[in-house]
């Protein structure tokens, strides 16, 4: 019996409490007297829960690609997809710095970009989860042993 939580196990946990507040956000999205905790919401999603998901889940992509030495194709699609995410984070926390949240009205065109950003990137984030499922989780659940497994799940924990 393994002592520990799989790491790709602590993944697709943080995957399935994301997608959860990603239909929340959306929720809120529909009223707009709700825009301002949408916003928050956005804000907690994006610079903290995607943050925190993103390091722990860099930690198996550095030991998959120190593992199999050169970039592999699938690794690299998925590398190339969280780039995206990145520029798209850069955006909305661009549109984030000329709103002032306290003033937030239905009508302001700053309001509505931030939070076109936002439902933009939490919508690709949420449909990326699948090529980390698909290729990224895969290759881990097939390549590592169970010492190296055991680090890096320490090492996410320690996140
Ligand atoms: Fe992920
Ligand atoms: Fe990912």
């Amino acid at each position: 019996m393994q002592d520990f939580v799989h790491p790709v196990d602590i993944l697709l946990e943080e995957h399935r409490k994301i997608s959860r507040h990603i239909s929340n956000f959306s929720d809120l999205l529909e009223h707009p007297g709700e825009w301002e905790a949408a916003i928050r919401n956005a804000i907690q999603l994006i610079n903290h829960d995607f943050v925190q998901h993103e390091r722990r889940e860099d930690i198996l992509v550095t030991e998959l690609e120190r593992m199999m030495g050169a970039k592999m194709g699938p690794l690299e699609m998925v590398e190339k997809e969280h780039r995206q995410l990145d520029s798209l984070r850069k955006r909305f926390n661009k549109a984030l710095e000329k709103i002032d949240l306290s003033q937030v009205q239905g009508d302001d065109p700053r309001i509505l970009e931030l939070l076109e950003i936002g439902n933009r990137l939490v919508w690709a984030k949420k449909s990326h989860f699948f090529k980390d499922e698909r290729f990224l989780f895969a290759a881990a659940r097939g390549a590592l042993g169970a010492e190296k497994l055991r680090e890096i799940a320490w090492q996410m924990e320690a996140i």
